[in-house]
């Protein structure tokens, strides 16, 4: 049994990022360190390929305590990195391709025929899982036989909703920065095509903690049947 958590940070207006994705936050330590941490527990990432075209890269366990933790519990020093991706647009001369990682794509039949003699196959290990859309049963199912247990889904918004709307998804950490980015065209933490509140997944507050004025905060994940 696969077990997902997704950590993410909004504003208190919702947003994961400002208009300006790619416009830098101050540094944030506190948060850091939680998201280095609950990462640290992970064998793999799921990534969006938007986030890894706005960032760069992927995010590494730097600190020692976790390093070591990671040994103990037989991981290797860095979980694997598993970019989604529909498009496989994604350049080769991120400073991503030369991270200390092992990456994965995770794509269509589709796009990787039509992606066929790129660099980028060289790069990463691609992965199709589905014909025209990934099908995340099949992905699960892979990462299964691969002997993955533990996923961080790292976002952004778009996979966080497609995960949810697969029920994939179990755990969730949330910090709430102490801002409002505003912004129609900010990025929010679930994209896709929103839920009939009836039909909203349902979160159970299991765990909150305060760092001055910011917030983190665990949440199950119960989702409903169809008649909500
Ligand atoms: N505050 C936070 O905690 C946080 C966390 C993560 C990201 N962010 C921010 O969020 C922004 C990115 O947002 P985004 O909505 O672009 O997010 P995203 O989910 O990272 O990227 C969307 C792209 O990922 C691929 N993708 C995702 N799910 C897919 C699926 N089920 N099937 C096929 N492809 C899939 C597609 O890539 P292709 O276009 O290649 O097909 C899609 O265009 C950035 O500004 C980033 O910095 C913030």
């Amino acid at each position: 049994m696969i077990q997902t958590t997704a950590v993410f940070a909004t504003t208190v207006d919702g947003k994961i990022s400002a208009v300006d994705r790619k416009a830098h936050r101050e540094p944030d330590k506190a948060d850091q360190a939680h998201v280095e941490f609950q990462a640290s527990l992970a064998d793999l990432y799921l990534l969006g390929a938007g986030t890894l075209r706005s960032e760069g890269g992927t995010l590494l366990i730097r600190n020692p305590e976790l390093l070591a933790m990671r040994a103990a519990r037989n991981q290797s020093p860095q979980p694997i990195t598993c970019i989604v991706s529909q498009s496989l647009r994604i350049p080769t001369d991120l400073s991503f391709f030369s991270q200390p990682i092992e990456r994965w794509i995770f794509t269509t039949e589709a796009s990787l025929k039509a992606a066929a003699g790129s660099p980028l196959l060289n790069l990463a290990e691609v992965i199709p899982v589905g014909e025209q859309e990934i099908d995340w049963d099949y992905g699960y199912a892979v990462l299964a036989e691969r002997g993955i247990k533990q996923v961080a889904a790292l976002g952004g918004g778009s996979l966080n909703a497609d995960l949810l709307k697969a029920k994939k998804l179990d755990m969730m950490w949330v910090t709430i920065w102490p801002t409002l980015f505003g912004g129609k065209e900010a990025p929010t933490a679930i994209e896709g095509d929103g839920y009939d509140p009836k039909q909203a997944p349902i979160l159970e507050l299991l765990e909150t903690r305060q760092i001055s004025s910011e917030l983190f905060l665990q949440y199950r994940i119960h989702y409903r049947d169809k008649s909500g």
